[in-house]
Parts: structure tokens; sequence; C-alpha cells
């Protein structure tokens, strides 16, 4: 048996098409959703997520700001850039896109955003609202992952969906979302990471499977129980002088090993990525409706 492929693509241009309605509404009301995108240095994999968020605005009527930096730039360069951001009334969405270079202290970054122009959900007043259940801007990658599940016709509620990865873009926000209440969660959730003894153990016990690990082809078959739903978060370059560009893009999931056993599976690229994007517009109109509707 192999698996069900997930079109991550065509879920994404679905919630796409949704962000557009929203912000056609808005148009008629005479705002126009604005996301301001910083990008600082010349990252090749940044530059590439930009340069897609940016078109995604295009695409869906939301104004899009790309403000670059260069990779040398002071820290305070930065945060007085998110100063004159969030002072904008123009601009309800601020990215900045991480990594950033060394000598600039993420945190530091991203509590700097007004938390209600926060559209990637990085600010401790979202990670905190989130983890209570309150309703606010959640992180994107994690935020189109029970989408991309109960579209494709899965359910989720009562399953045990087990992550593997503890990062504060992916794992955690990820586990906090599962464990809400809801047709898109409620799930029993395990969490799993690089100090997980017997990993295996666990992820053999997974109805779902999320893997946010930032190694290539990393899940094999023996780890996932038959019939699971394999969600692959990875995105990762490998050499591969084959290919013009020099690489080629990998999961941390084996596709071709564990389709044979999972039911239904997420290819890289065209599952969770696009994802991103298209939750990336719908938080930007969120964002946008929120600030109208309290000012
Ligand atoms: N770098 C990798 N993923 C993300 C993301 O979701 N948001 C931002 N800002 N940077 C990232």
């Amino acid at each position: 048996m192999s698996a069900k492929i997930i079109d991550g693509k065509k879920i994404a241009a679905e919630i796409q098409e949704e962000a557009k309605q929203d912000a056609d509404k808005l148009h008629e009301r005479g705002i126009k959703p604005c996301l301001a995108v910083v990008l600082v240095g010349n990252n090749p994999a940044s530059k590439a997520y930009v340069g897609s968020k940016v078109r995604a605005c295009e695409a869906t009527g939301i104004v899009s700001l790309k403000i670059e930096m260069e990779t040398e730039s002071p820290e305070q360069d930065l945060l007085e850039e998110i100063d004159r951001l969030n002072e904008d009334p123009n601009v309800h969405g601020i990215l900045v896109q991480l990594p950033l270079p060394h000598h600039m202290d993420e945190e530091r970054v991203t509590e700097r955003i007004d938390p209600a122009k926060d559209v990637d959900g990085f600010h401790p007043e979202n990670v905190g609202k989130l983890s209570i259940g309150i309703d606010c801007l959640t992180p994107c990658t994690p935020s189109g992952i029970p989408e991309l599940i109960t579209r494709s016709g899965i359910k989720m509620s009562g399953k045990h969906a087990v992550v593997v990865g503890r990062s504060n873009i992916v794992g955690k926000p990820m586990m906090n979302i599962l464990v809400q209440k809801g047709d898109k969660a409620n799930c029993t959730i395990t969490c799993c990471h690089s100090g997980t003894d017997h990993l295996a153990n666990y992820t053999r016990q997974a109805d779902i499977l999320i893997a946010a690990i930032g190694v290539p082809e990393f899940v094999t078959a023996g780890m996932v129980k038959e019939g699971a739903t394999v969600i692959d978060v990875g995105i990762n370059r490998v050499e591969d002088l084959e290919h013009s560009r020099g690489y080629r893009l990998v999961g941390d999931v084996d596709f071709d090993d564990v389709k044979e056993v999972a039911g239904a599976i997420t290819p890289v690229p065209g599952g969770v990525g696009p994802m991103t994007v298209a939750m990336l517009m719908q938080n930007t109109v969120k964002a946008a409706r929120m600030i109208h509707q309290s000012g």
C-alpha cells in the first residue's frame, strides 16, 4: 500500500483564495492590508522565502513592503526600523526573516515587534495567548499543519500526535496548537527532541507524526506506524551535482521509504512549505481586521 500524498500546493491555494476574499472585504471598507517583510543579509534560502512571501502578497491583494538591510547593520538600526513600522498606521503585519546575523539578538528583535502586528506569532504575548487558548496571531508553519490534515479528510480529534523537534518556530507552538480543543486539534501529544532516548518507540505510536528536526531524511519506515499521517516540516538542501542549481530539496522524512507504510504523507517540496506562506497571508489579513476593529 502506498500513502495518499497530501497536496500542500492545492490546500495552500484554497487558503490563499479565502485570505484574498477577506482582503477584498477590507478593501471595500477602505482598508489595504499591508505586510512589511524585513530581510537582513543575503542568506540565499531567506532571500527565496522572502521573495515567495512578497509574490503571495501580490496575489492576495495585500500591499507588501520589502526592507533589506546589510548583514553588518547594527542591531540598533533594525530595532529602529521595527519602531517605525510599529508606528506606521498603514502597516498591519511585520515579519523579520530569521535567522538573523550572529551579532543580533533574535529574542530582543522579536520582542520589539508590536504583538498586534506580529504575523509570525513569535512575540511572548502571542506565545502566551496561544498556550492558554486565547485567539491571537499564531506561528504560520505549525498553524498550517491542522489545515493540511483536516482538509485532506483526516480526523485529528482523539489522535496521538508525536512532534519531533522543540524549536520556538515549529515544535513548541505545534504542541500548543494540537492540545487545544476543537476539530482541528484535540490531540493527545508527545514531544520528542534531541534529548529523547529510544525515539522510535515514541514515533511508532504516532497516529500523526510531525517531523521538524532539520536533518535530511531522518525519519525512516521503521519509525512509522502503519497507516499514520506523516507531516514533513523539513526543507534541507542536499548537494546534487546532477541538478542545474547544484542541490535538491529533501525533507526530514525519507519519503520513498515512509510512503510505503504511512496512510498519508506530505511531499517536499509541495507540502508544508506553501502552507506557511498561505497562513502568513491569512495572519496579515487577520491582523489588519483586528487593528481596525480595535482602532
Ligand atoms: N525562518 C524560517 N521560518 C521562518 C518563519 O516562519 N518566520 C520567520 N520570520 N523566519 C523564518
